[in-house]
């Protein structure tokens, strides 16, 4: 038997259980101050082009928003989970111009793309700028589309299998809070890796490509071996060059031009191929 919950203000940190990246982020105000809170409403918003872009939610009155508007700079921290109470030091409401690191055991290091400082103590992160923002009224709060400028990690964290990295950074996963005092967390030690079933053989083989429009041959066999998941992103954005070169058909150029346009090689397609 199932109940139905009343909805109530704060229901995600009522009743609705959400695990969250936990993250630091990193800003300066417009006298050039640091500023450091933490945030996890941050998500990929676009994996495939050039400009890859991240997404996130602020509250209109944090200082974070505020630096981010002004400046279009921050600095997204993953701080391991042996930090979580310097974490939660930096969440704690100081006025304006003070900063939360000070009573904290991070360390400030120079980012190498944006002026904002990185945390040292952070295994993994992201430089990013301000691409778009978008605010709302109801309810107040800022909506950031940024690129993403760099991906810093610790040195030897790139040459490691995923599974090494997620247990080697040691993120502790936000369960959410409760009271907007109590905040719960829990630590990736129990690492578990599902693979996914080969599609049925047609997918696989190409046959149901879900085009919109005209296909050449060549252009045709040149997606074939990209698996379905992958292929389905990529035939959009093939179709819509053809659509901006005014062509009634897809050629294998225009595919060309894709994977030119989205930094795309055929060492990136292999990745995908055999699943590493
Ligand atoms: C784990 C955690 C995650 C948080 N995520 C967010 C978030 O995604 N968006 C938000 O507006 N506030 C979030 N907060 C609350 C802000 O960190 C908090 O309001 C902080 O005081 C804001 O500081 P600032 O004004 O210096 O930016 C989070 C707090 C914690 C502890």
């Amino acid at each position: 038997m199932k109940v139905e919950i009343p909805i109530r203000p704060f229901w995600y940190s009522d009743i609705w259980i959400f695990p969250k990246l936990i993250t630091i982020i990193t800003t300066l105000d417009k006298q050039g101050r640091v500023n450091a809170a933490p945030y996890s409403h941050i998500m990929q918003y676009d994996v495939m082009h050039k400009n890859p872009r991240m997404y996130l939610g602020f509250r209109l009155t944090s200082h974070t928003y505020e630096n981010i508007a002004a400046t279009g700079e921050f600095v997204i921290n993953c701080p391991p989970a042996d930090y979580l109470e310097d974490l939660m030091e930096t969440a704690v409401f100081h006025d304006e111009g003070v900063c939360e690191l000070d009573n904290t055991r991070f360390t400030q290091i120079p980012s190498l793309k944006v002026k904002p400082p990185s945390l040292e103590e952070c295994g993994q992160i992201m430089e990013c700028t301000v691409d778009q923002i978008y605010e709302l009224e109801h309810p107040r709060q800022g909506h950031v589309i940024a690129k993403i400028e760099a991906i810093v990690v610790d040195e030897g964290h790139e040459k490691m299998s995923r599974a090494e990295r997620i247990k080697a950074l040691n993120m502790p996963i936000g369960m959410g809070d409760e009271r907007r005092t109590d905040y719960f967390y829990t630590f990736a030690d129990r690492l578990v890796m599902h693979k996914l079933e080969d599609p049925p053989s047609a997918v696989a083989m190409g046959e149901k490509i879900p085009t919109t429009m005209e296909w050449d041959h060549d252009a045709l066999e040149a997606i074939k071996p990209i698996p379905p998941g992958v292929r389905k992103m990529i035939i959009p954005q093939v179709e819509d060059i053809a659509k901006r070169a005014s062509a009634k058909r897809v050629t294998n150029e225009h595919y060309l031009q894709m994977m030119k346009e989205s930094d795309m090689d055929e060492a990136i397609l292999e990745r995908f191929r055999s699943g590493g």
